[in-house]
């Protein structure tokens, strides 16, 4: 009986237009994107409490959650971490406690001196997107200041983390003077000095040399107020993770480190952005980043899911499309959701921001469209989906008293006119996003979208209306 009825629904699916190989394939959005299609991303837009969290996001994260697919979940709101605590416990999954994670000192022993470097002006990027203002000499300075002094304490004394850069900073000399004298050198920089001549690496090691060459050569001779813009520019970046609420979680030895999701873990990041603001959105963007790039490196064997509800916090554009780029192979799913475009390119800022959007939003083949009042974000949707030709008609019956007999004989009427024509037309006209369900007692807990799927076709069509339980 179950087998017959199972024939019966793959015929059915097969009947809708799905392929054979979509059937048998285990699926994160049910009926319509498989495994391998959401290592192609999935992005899910909506109006605040139009169902995206509850709707299609809870059915891919449950799904990947059955497949037994590793997850860091990045968070926005203070919530969300007790949701996760309900989803994990109905998959029989368990969460990872959340504890430090020095990234910078992880990155260096994993990946090498130069990604860490890499990481940290990302996280640099990623806070200042497109730069300040249109003179790239003070990101470019401080992006240069971060990378030595990375490199001078990591491969001076062997360890690093946030603190220790903040120390190297505060400690660079500023006159000729206070290099030669004795008592700066028994100082933090002085002690990654010793550190690099006692572990053999002072003279051997470009990057510590060239840092060497920087507090020596170039830092003392700077002008005053030229370093003091150089320094505050670059603390944008380290600043919120000294902040008393948060400094234990970055600094100190790692207790919980992006392997355990590569291993199939659950990690959800314990800083929340609405209860930490700036310092937990770079925690969160901290472990993204390091995460994305210990998953390039280990090369997962099951799935990897990059989870951001509210992703408008945490969008890094050419990092996120880079990662994207290669994600079927590192087995990485990127699933996402935001409310809107115009939300989205505020927070990716900068002169760059529409073609960062744009680009950022081309990356994700699968897109999930809930209700929606935003008309730019409804205008992108409609456009994603296309156009067709169809046809308009016009006319009239010219005002002339209808004559049956004259009908009948076939005599045209005085003034009649009728007429049709061809255009290009959208093939969802953006204003059908507005009026989508929003899940709710009022509509028997269902959430409506559209789900666009890049690339192949549903019934025909790149698009199908899709219905989703919140229970
Ligand atoms: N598990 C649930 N059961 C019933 N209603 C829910 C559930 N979760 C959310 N809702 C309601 O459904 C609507 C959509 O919620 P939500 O998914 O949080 O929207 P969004 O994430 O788009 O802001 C809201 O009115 C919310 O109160
Ligand atoms: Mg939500």
């Amino acid at each position: 009986m179950l087998r017959l009825l199972m024939g019966m629904f793959k015929r059915f699916l097969l009947s809708i237009g799905l392929a054979r190989e979509q059937i048998t394939q285990q699926f994160v959005v049910n009926g319509l994107v498989t495994l391998q299609q959401a290592y192609e991303g999935i992005v899910v837009t909506g109006g605040t409490g139009a169902g995206k969290s509850s709707g299609p996001m809870r059915e891919a994260i449950l799904n990947l959650l059955h497949m037994g697919a590793g997850f860091l979940v990045l968070t926005a709101k203070s919530d969300e971490i007790e949701v996760w605590e309900r989803y994990c416990k109905q998959t029989g999954r368990k969460m990872e406690p959340f504890g430090c994670f020095n990234f910078l000192q992880h990155e260096a022993e994993t990946g090498g001196i130069q990604s860490a470097r890499g990481l940290l002006t990302d996280l640099y990027d990623a806070i200042n997107p497109g730069g300040k203002g249109d003179d790239p000499f003070w990101p470019n300075s401080a992006r240069t200041l971060l990378s030595h002094a990375l490199s001078s304490c990591y491969l001076g004394k062997g360890e690093v983390s946030i603190h220790d850069l903040v120390t190297w900073i505060y400690d660079l000399p500023t006159s000729e003077e206070q290099w030669n004298d004795l008592g700066w050198r028994t100082g933090f920089i002085g002690c990654c000095h010793e550190g690099a001549m006692s572990r053999g690496v002072m003279n051997k090691n470009r990057d510590f040399d060239n840092a060497f060459d920087y507090v020596r050569d170039f830092w003392p001779k700077q002008d005053q107020k030229v370093r003091g813009s150089i320094v505050a520019e670059a603390m944008t970046v380290l600043e919120p993770f000294l902040n008393s609420e948060v400094y234990s979680f970055v600094n100190g030895e790692s207790t919980i480190t992006p392997s355990v999701i590569s291993e199939g873990g659950c990690v959800v990041v314990g800083t929340p952005v609405l209860k930490f603001r700036e310092s937990g959105r770079l925690i969160n963007i901290a472990w993204k980043l390091a995460t994305q790039r210990h998953l390039l490196r280990c090369q997962s064997n099951r799935p990897v899911c990059i989870c951001t509800d509210e992703a408008n916090w945490f969008a890094v554009a050419g990092v996120d499309a880079l990662v994207q780029s290669v994600a079927r192979s590192s087995k990485i799913v990127n699933l996402m959701a935001f409310q809107n475009t115009p939300l989205l390119k505020s927070s990716l800022g900068g002169d760059m921001a529409e073609t960062e959007v744009n680009g950022w939003l081309a990356n994700f083949q699968n897109v999930i469209a809930c209700q929606n009042a935003c008309p730019i974000t409804n205008k992108y949707f409609s456009t994603l989906v296309g156009e067709e030709m169809q046809l308009t008609f016009g006319g009239s019956s010219g005002g002339e008293a209808y004559d049956p007999v004259k009908d009948w004989l076939g005599e045209k009427p005085k003034g009649f006119n009728a007429s049709w024509h061809q255009h290009m037309m959208p093939i969802l006209p953006p204003n059908k996003l507005t009026t989508l369900k929003k899940g709710g007692p009022s509509n028997n807990f269902k959430v409506q979208a559209y789900v666009y799927c890049g690339g192949r076709k549903i019934n025909g069509r790149t698009f199908a209306l899709a219905e989703f339980s919140q229970k």
